[in-house]
């Protein structure tokens, strides 16, 4: 919580086509009075644009590690430390690659390795991606370390096909951060 009483979400958001969602999650977070801090991946920005999140959030947007900070402390440090929850949403095959085996080599995935907040992802991919061993034991790793995991759903997907890794509605995921938030 900070300094203002506000309960704060840092919101990373990564190169999916569910990006999209993620401007209507961001509406609801900060409908709900909530102060919403938006970390895009460098691949989140061909799918939808600071700008747009910069506007809905009403904060500025971070996507480089090594852009000049607006205080003294690096930029993932600030990040983390003002999360009341660490939530991913769109969060790709690769993020949760990078989060599983503790890489930290751009801001988003830096921010969550130096983050002490609960972390929440609503993952999002093609179902061959999902159904991949190599993501399935990713999960199971994240889950059994205590990651909270917004499953994904069944259907209709962006790339034509039609199966499991279709991200949860904003309304669900806004649910799974509400239930943190009453704690
Ligand atoms: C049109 C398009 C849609 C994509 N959708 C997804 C997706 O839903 N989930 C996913 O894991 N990767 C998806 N990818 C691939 C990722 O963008 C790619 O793995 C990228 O390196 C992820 O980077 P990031 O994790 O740093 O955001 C998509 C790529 C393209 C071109």
């Amino acid at each position: 919580m900070s300094l203002s009483g506000k309960f704060n979400v840092v919101l990373g958001v990564t190169g999916s086509i569910a990006a999209y969602k993620a401007a209507e999650l961001v509406r609801l977070m900060t409908k709900a009075g909530w102060g919403v801090h938006v970390v895009m991946t460098t691949a989140a920005t061909n799918f939808v644009t600071p700008l747009t999140f910069r506007t809905l959030s009403q904060n500025p947007v971070s996507v480089d590690s090594f852009a000049e900070p607006d205080v003294w402390l690096p930029g993932h440090i600030s990040l983390a430390d003002r999360a009341d929850v660490m939530l991913v949403a769109p969060c790709s095959a690769n993020m949760m690659a990078k989060i599983a085996y503790g890489l930290a080599d751009d801001l988003l995935s830096s921010t969550i390795l130096a983050c002490k907040a609960p972390l929440l992802l609503a993952p999002a991919m093609n179902t061959g991606m999902w159904e991949n061993k190599a993501t399935q034991d990713n999960l199971a790793l994240l889950k059994s370390r205590g990651v909270g995991i917004v499953d994904a759903g069944t259907g209709e997907l962006a790339c034509g096909t039609s199966g499991k890794g279709r991200m949860a509605e904003p309304e669900e995921i806004f649910a799974a951060v509400a239930q943190i938030a009453a704690v």
